[in-house]
């Protein structure tokens, strides 16, 4: 077993949430395709994902985890796979740090691709700093869009305490359709469902 399938099996001997397998593959594909400079992640746990994206290509990575303890594991991880240099954990709450961005205005068209991994109610709340945030032609690749299956799909035996991050999911889908600064977007329906959105 490699350095990143040990903290892979870690984390989820853990139960601390990471990438699924296929969408693993898929934020591998897209971060290639992409070949970044610049990337924000937004939901850090212990840096798994960034992981796959940092072996992906040269780019340096900006993630923020409001947990300390998952930032702390993420920055030894990190450093376990010499990719400490490369990567920068912040400590925050996602909402206030992409606000926190947006208003500075230094990192105004800054990322050649966003990773949005966080807390799923609040995508639809970041979309437009995200935006901003984004270079032009640049991508967002956004995990967890149809949740458990229950977004735009049946909902008869959805547990009530989803009923809050499905319906945001979809208001967040609805609104990327018809944003006036989204160039294209693809939906790829594997496991959790990601969506890749090219800015325009
Ligand atoms: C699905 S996990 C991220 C998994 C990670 N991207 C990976 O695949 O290795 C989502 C993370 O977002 C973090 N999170 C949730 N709400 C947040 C918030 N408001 N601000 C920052 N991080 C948050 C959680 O603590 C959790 O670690």
């Amino acid at each position: 077993m490699d350095q990143s399938e040990y903290i892979r099996e870690m984390a989820s001997r853990r139960g601390v949430p990471i990438i699924r397998e296929l969408s693993h593959e898929k934020l591998a594909e897209v971060t290639r395709r992409v070949n970044p400079k610049t990337i924000l992640e937004i939901g850090t746990a212990v840096g798994y994902s960034g992981i796959i994206m940092l072996s992906s290509c040269d780019a340096s990575l900006i993630t923020v985890e409001h947990d300390d303890y998952k930032v702390e594991e993420a920055k030894e991880n990190f450093k376990k796979l010499d990719y400490e240099k490369r990567a920068t954990c912040i400590l925050d709450d996602c909402n206030v740090f992409v606000s926190n961005m947006v208003a500075g205005g230094e990192y105004d068209n800054y990322f050649d691709l966003i990773f949005l991994d966080g807390p799923k109610a609040q995508y639809i709340k970041m979309l437009d700093g995200l935006i901003m945030l984004t270079k032009h032609g640049g991508t967002i690749l956004v995990d967890n869009v149809l949740f458990r299956g229950f977004v735009r799909g049946d909902k008869t035996d959805m547990p009530k305490r989803y009923r809050t991050i499905v319906k945001r999911l979809e208001m967040f889908l609805d609104k990327v359709e018809t944003h006036p600064d989204i160039k294209s977007f693809k939906l790829y329906e594997l496991e959790d469902g990601m969506l890749e959105i090219t800015v325009k």
